[in-house]
């Protein structure tokens, strides 16, 4: 096992009704702001319960953080937390609603001249305004981490950034929140938690076996809840499974100590960037390819995932039921199931020309080039 610092200070406040608790954690006499989407929250009764919750704070609201949000958005909110003063944000939303709040947090005190390169050239934060999550999809783990990915609407892409400065304070996970969220996003939200372990497991052994033990556990509760989950909103067992899972699949615990991939998500965003696609549907699409090339370099732990999660020893067909998983929650697997791409050959061809000029180099042993990348989308047309 590799050395590793492991430090995960975000109070997570769990279970039906927790939204009521907020204030007992937000700092007495803070100027809070508000952060949402598009309004989901209004339909569900979610920001009701938030301004409840908020009786006794000064706050303000700031809306319109969409999917996969934008520093153009972010920005504005950006001038409003400091003309109003504002020493709190409350994020309430997905992934996307609380990635783009760590931004406003960092982006309000960043020192230097262009905040996005808090993205780009990874600038330094210093200093950040606290933030907290009331989160209302599972999905990202966003809401125990302190990284965030954003794009920028300009120039068509989507970088991550990171500072141990973004954690939340807390952040709730009321299950019955998921009860309004459409089938797409829960397929979405399951495939990116279940690649998300993946991203942390299908590397090579380094004999971590509590990191392995643990990820096989969350991939294991993934496909025992994932189907009940799309298919029944109302059920709430599998709600808080799922929901709990997506936490724990990325919150720092089991990449500590153990070698990490992320080039499906790496690739997954570029799709994303240039062909706007959902962040769990560039992942399914990219993820059978890129098992299935990398193959040789995975052999010993695609033994063993194909061994302890699907009971064979044959990877080839672990990796087929594994893509039929993803399939069933309604999330599909190549490039033909989206007619929105259309022929995805210029999209291909766009993404490996940024990784060239970019000289990228991906996964755990920085081996994926260009021309891997090429190989590995172009296998799932
Ligand atoms: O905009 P609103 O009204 O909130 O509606 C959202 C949005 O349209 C809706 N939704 C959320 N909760 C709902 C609901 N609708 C009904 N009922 C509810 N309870 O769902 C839509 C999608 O939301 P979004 O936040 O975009 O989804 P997700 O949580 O999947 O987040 C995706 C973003 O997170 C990034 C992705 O790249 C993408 O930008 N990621 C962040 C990570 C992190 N911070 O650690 C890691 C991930 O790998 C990922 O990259
Ligand atoms: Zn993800």
């Amino acid at each position: 096992m590799h050395h590793f610092k492991f430090c995960n200070p975000v109070k997570i406040l769990f279970g039906a009704g927790q939204i009521a608790n907020i204030a007992a954690n937000i700092p007495q006499g803070s100027k809070v702001m508000l952060t949402y989407g598009g309004g989901s929250i209004k339909k569900n009764g979610i920001y009701q319960q938030v301004i409840k919750a908020l009786s006794g704070f000064e706050y303000v609201e700031f809306s319109g953080i969409e999917p996969n949000p934008k520093f153009e958005t972010l920005m504005k909110a950006v001038e409003m937390v400091r003309k109003e003063n504002v020493d709190f944000l409350l994020a309430v939303g997905g992934g996307s609603v609380i990635d783009g709040t760590k931004f406003i947090a960092a982006a309000t005190y960043f020192e230097g001249e262009d905040p996005y390169t808090i993205c780009t050239e990874r600038a330094r934060i210093n200093k950040a305004v606290p933030l907290a999550a009331v989160l209302t999809m599972p999905a990202t783990g966003s809401e125990m981490n302190c990284g965030g990915v954003i794009s920028r609407l300009s120039t068509q892409e989507k970088f991550a950034f990171s500072s141990p400065l973004l954690f939340p304070r807390f952040s709730v996970l009321d299950p019955t929140v998921t009860i309004t969220i459409p089938p797409r996003q829960r397929g979405n939200g399951v495939v990116d938690a279940f690649i998300h372990v993946t991203e942390q497991y299908l590397t090579y052994p380094v004999q971590g076996d509590i990191q392995d033990r643990f990820s096989e556990a969350i991939l294991h509760v993934l496909l025992d809840n994932g189907k009940a989950y799309v298919e029944n909103p109302e059920d709430m067992e599998a709600a808080s499974n799922i929901m709990w899972a997506c936490t724990l699949a990325l919150n720092g615990l089991i990449a500590a100590g153990v070698p990490e991939d992320w080039a499906t998500h790496r690739i997954g965003h570029e799709i994303t960037a240039l062909a706007g696609l959902d962040h769990g549907q560039t992942l399914a699409i990219v993820w059978p390819g890129l098992q299935r090339v990398m193959g040789e370099s995975k052999r010993e732990k695609h033994l063993q995932y194909a061994k302890r999660i699907w009971n064979t020893s044959d990877i080839e067909e672990a990796l087929c039921k594994t893509e039929e998983f993803f399939r069933e929650l309604g999330v599909g697997t190549r490039f033909s199931d989206y007619p929105s791409v259309g022929d995805p050959q210029a999209l291909i061809d766009a993404i490996v020309q940024r990784f060239k000029e970019r000289e990228t180099l991906l996964g755990e042993k920085s081996d994926i080039d260009y021309q891997i990348t090429r190989q590995i989308l172009e296998s799932r047309k």
